[in-house]
């Protein structure tokens, strides 16, 4: 099957959808995904979308300076200034199309209840409870269907993008229902996968998040920038003895706003450690509150800390973190009561496709938008709250830039008609995504150094030997994309000899600015 539209949009959580509603007011858009529509990790965002709309007590200043601050050299200026002027047009935008945030008591904060995070030295989180992910993507997927402006295919995952002379005019895909391979042809392609945090054993991601999106783009010459950067959230749920046998599942996040509300982290023998770390405490960066947690626990021979919500009153964390509150209640815990036990999992990708602040590639008619994308707007360092604002500003800019690609009907292609099936069984898959899991976060996690990251490598490789064969059907391209992003992650992990923001160098542990204050990129030399 052979499909022609103006615009292709590869993914369909916040960076997608909000291509998709720019794309369509005046082009046809066909928008692939890899599951059901809400699988991504938007879905999933708790803490909030980081915006400056108080414009009493803060400033879109105040937000760029954090941002760079948080960002530890490596920020693009230029794109933050989008990010944070853009930000708060396209925020309104979403509260004008139904998106509704918390409303603070009195009138302060513009009428919105904004919550603090680590880094941000003003309250501007706006939020829905803590499932305001949920939220923004109900609000951007309702208006897309509503309208039925763009034609959705589910469980068609993108496998490889289509390059002819030079230029990016399709992907192909594999429906998942019929197993065919299907051919989108189009104007320009946005890829919008999302992360890739699922090549680590202990990760916040949805399944999805296996870097399909910068496996391929890489493999059809695309540019990749900043992969050594890798976000470990400080609070992941530690699971329980009885959940231990879904281990390959995402782990259950605890907000940052809850620490924002007063949440304190204890060690092991019950004391209070963030003093010894940073001045800004249990409110410090998240790579310093994560390695500060990693070192508590190897310290203490435990496999977590505790997150005491003490100092928060019962009813206010009730009605503020409802889904934290009954999920952790599901599964055991009375957060007013009990210390709830965490650890750092692996939860965002600073680093990906290389764009412009278009979203444009360095392939033509190829876009990339979202954690996919990395156009220096977190640089070393996310601040926390700025990746949904990154999806919906910049899912917006690369929208607007791929209708402006001329017509590509004129370039002719052909089809085969094939519908692969995998070579190897589900539980072969499985067990290589657990060694490429186990040997990246080991070897490559919260703390490298170059002998952890030849040892990863040299896993990964024998891993990698286990697909020498003709690979065309999604289920193993996937784990191929994991093998993939790992190599590439540590090989910029090796080069960078240096610590700095997320990426921390056991044997080199200071930061050097003479000669590391650069963005590493890589391309796929065929
Ligand atoms: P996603 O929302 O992940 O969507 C990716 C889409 O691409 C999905 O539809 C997926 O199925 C699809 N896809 C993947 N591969 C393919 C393929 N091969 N073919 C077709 N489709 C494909 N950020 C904040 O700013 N605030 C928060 O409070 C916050 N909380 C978070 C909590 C959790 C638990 C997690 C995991 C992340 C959180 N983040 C937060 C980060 C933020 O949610 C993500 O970075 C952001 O949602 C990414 O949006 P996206 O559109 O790029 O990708
Ligand atoms: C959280 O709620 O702690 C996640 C926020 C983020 O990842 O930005």
């Amino acid at each position: 099957m052979v499909k022609h539209c103006d615009i292709i949009i590869v993914g369909g959580g916040i960076a997608g959808l909000r291509a998709a509603l720019t794309a369509s007011k005046s082009a046809k858009v066909i928008l692939l995904l890899k599951g059901k529509i809400g699988e991504g990790a938007t879905e999933k965002a708790q803490g909030g979308i980081a915006a400056a709309i108080d414009s009493i007590k803060d400033s879109t200043q105040y937000h760029l300076e954090d941002t760079l601050e948080a960002g530890a050299g490596l920020c693009n200026e230029e794109a933050v200034k989008i990010l944070v002027n853009e930000g708060v047009a396209r925020v309104k935008e979403l509260i004008e199309m139904g998106a509704r945030f918390d409303k603070a008591e009195t009138e302060a904060g513009g009428g919105f209840a904004l919550a603090l995070e680590g880094a941000h030295k003003r309250r501007r989180i706006l939020h829905a409870g803590d499932a305001t992910g949920l939220e923004i993507e109900k609000t951007l997927g309702n208006n897309l269907i509503k309208e039925g402006l763009a034609e959705i295919h589910e469980e068609t995952p993108g496998i490889d993008l289509i390059i002819k002379d030079s230029r990016c005019i399709g992907i192909n895909a594999q429906n998942l229902k019929t197993g065919e391979i299907e051919t989108y042809l189009a104007n320009a392609v946005i890829l919008a996968t999302g992360g890739l945090c699922q090549i680590f054993l202990y990760t916040t991601n949805p399944l999805s998040a296996t870097g399909d999106g910068v496996a391929m783009a890489y493999r059809a010459g695309a540019e990749v920038t900043d992969m050594e950067f890798v976000q470990f959230h400080p609070t992941a749920l530690v699971q329980f003895k009885e959940f231990e046998d879904i281990i390959a599942l995402p782990q259950f996040l605890i907000s940052e706003a809850v620490r924002g509300e007063g949440g304190i982290l204890l060690n092991k023998l019950g004391e209070r450690f963030m003093e010894k770390y940073h001045s800004k405490l249990e409110l410090a960066p998240r790579d310093v509150v994560s390695r500060a947690i990693f070192t508590e626990m190897q310290s203490t021979g435990s496999d977590h800390v505790y997150l005491s919500l003490q100092n928060i009153e019962p009813e206010n964390i009730k009605k503020r973190f409802p889904v934290i509150y009954k999920t952790c209640l599901e599964r055991g815990l009375d957060i007013t009561k009990d210390n709830i036990p965490v650890a750092p999992a692996a939860h965002y990708a600073m680093g990906g496709i290389k764009t412009d602040v278009k979203g444009q590639t360095n392939i033509s008619g190829l876009f990339a938008a979202g954690e996919c994308a990395s156009l220096g707007v977190h640089g070393a360092n996310r601040l926390a709250s700025n990746s949904l604002l990154d999806g919906l500003v910049f899912g917006q800019r690369s929208a607007l830039a791929a209708k402006k690609m001329p017509s590509s009907q004129t370039i002719e292609f052909d089809q085969e008609k094939t519908s692969p099936t995998p070579h190897l069984k589900e539980v072969e898959l499985q067990r290589l995504k657990l060694i490429i899991k186990s040997a990246i976060w080991k070897g490559a996690g919260i703390i490298r150094s170059k002998n952890s990251l030849i040892e990863a490598l040299r896993k990964i490789e024998i891993a990698e030997k286990q697909l020498n064969f003709m690979i065309s059907a999604f289920k193993e391209i996937e784990v191929m994309n994991m093998l993939t992003v790992s190599k590439l992650i540590i090989q910029a992990a090796l080069d960078r000899q240096e610590s700095r923001g997320a990426h921390y160098r056991s044997d080199f542990p200071e930061k050097d600015d003479v000669i590391w204050k650069k963005n590493l990129v890589y391309k796929n030399t065929p």
